[in-house]
């Protein structure tokens, strides 16, 4: 659906370049929903704003469909936008329209009939379920709400693409889960293919399918959101992980000098989540247990768990083979 190869930004500073990504290459399925994390100024913006080419690219292809955009021309490039619908951190309403007149503002630019854009602007806000509120101003609306008028704007034209600039960052965590569900619906439903863009892991990990992740301009890490999340490989990956599992690493392995036994990180995916294995375990291989931490949880629609356990006693090499063998994946994280 879209395709980096080799594309990089740098932005002229004071008549000098300064790269601000790094030539990078991605492609993005259809119907897939694809985040990109990364810390301030990693330059996640500048890589997203250059799919609808509000940011210019400084080099290399960029292809949607199939087809090069880097080399369009002005009508070219509004019927581009056409297929890529985008929302924004702040939403960017025009305060002086109604609810409704800022769902059908892209229709108007792009010339449609005044009954078409009536019944289409009907229909988007009952996809975003803002019927009840079409006649209102921006201003009178609360933060979840204006992002759904956003929603609804950016669909007004029926795009094959949502690329979402921290959609959810200005929302409560209540209001957040709530946008990202409507995100999800959307996707599943209207088949949209989502770029998202954060700095949240829990907001990939509830609606991307896969994600990559960059630093300081650079593709550092990328994959399934399931094996990114569980097994993240690069530090800054690792950081993102333990920041949203609320598990500061250092304290609780300085928690561990005092627990005997050696400690492991058991994760469960899937089906797998939900099997009694520790008791049966336990009861074939005589090691004891002791939990130290767990999560039981879900990333997008696959159920996981982790448990960090010390195990005592027992053959403890015939234990960690059993939980291999029952798919169950065994980090050491100290003998
Ligand atoms: N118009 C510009 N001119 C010069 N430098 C820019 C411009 N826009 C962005 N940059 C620089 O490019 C780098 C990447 O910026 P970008 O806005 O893409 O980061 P980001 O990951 O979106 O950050 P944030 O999470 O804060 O939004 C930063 O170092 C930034 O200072
Ligand atoms: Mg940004």
């Amino acid at each position: 659906m879209i395709e980096f190869q080799r594309l990089h930004k740098s932005y002229a500073v004071a008549g000098r370049a300064v790269s601000a990504l790094q030539p990078l290459d991605l492609t993005v399925e259809s119907g897939e929903v694809f985040g990109i994390i990364g810390h301030s100024g990693a330059g996640k913006s500048t890589l997203i704003r250059m799919i609808n080419r509000l940011e210019e690219p400084s080099g290399g292809r960029l292809l949607i469909e199939g087809e090069d955009v880097t080399a369009l021309d002005a009508a070219g490039l509004r019927a581009l936008r056409r297929r890529i619908g985008m929302i924004f951190q702040h939403f960017n309403l025009l305060s002086s329209r109604t609810v409704a007149s800022n769902v059908g503002f892209p229709l108007e630019l792009a010339g449609t009939p005044r009954a078409q854009i009536d019944a289409r602007v009907a229909e988007l806000l009952q996809t975003v379920g803002l019927q009840a509120h079409a006649d209102k101003y921006p201003a009178q609306l609360s933060g979840g709400q204006k992002q759904r008028v956003g929603i609804a704007r950016a669909l007004a034209t029926g795009p094959r693409i949502l690329l979402c600039d921290e959609a959810t960052s200005a929302l409560d965590p209540q209001t957040t889960a709530s946008v990202l569900g409507l995100l999800s619906k959307i996707n599943r439903e209207l088949g949209l293919t989502i770029v998202l863009i954060t700095h949240e892991m829990d907001v990939i990990r509830r609606v991307c399918d896969r994600v990559a992740v960059l630093d300081a301009g650079e593709l550092v890490e990328m994959g399934p959101v399931t094996d990114v999340f569980l097994h993240p490989q690069h530090p800054t990956t690792r950081r993102f992980v333990s920041e949203s599992e609320h598990i500061d690493e250092g304290t609780l392995h300085g928690d561990f000098d005092t627990v005997g036994g050696t400690i492991v990180r058991l994760t469960f995916l899937g089906a797998d989540t939900y099997q009694p294995l520790l008791g049966s375990v336990a009861r074939q291989t005589g090691v004891d247990y002791n939990i130290l931490s767990g999560r039981i949880d879900r990333i997008k629609d696959t159920p996981y768990g982790q448990l960090i356990v010390s195990l005592v006693g027992g053959d403890q090499a015939a234990a960690q083979q059993a939980f291999a063998a029952a798919g169950v994946h065994v980090e050491e994280l100290r003998r």
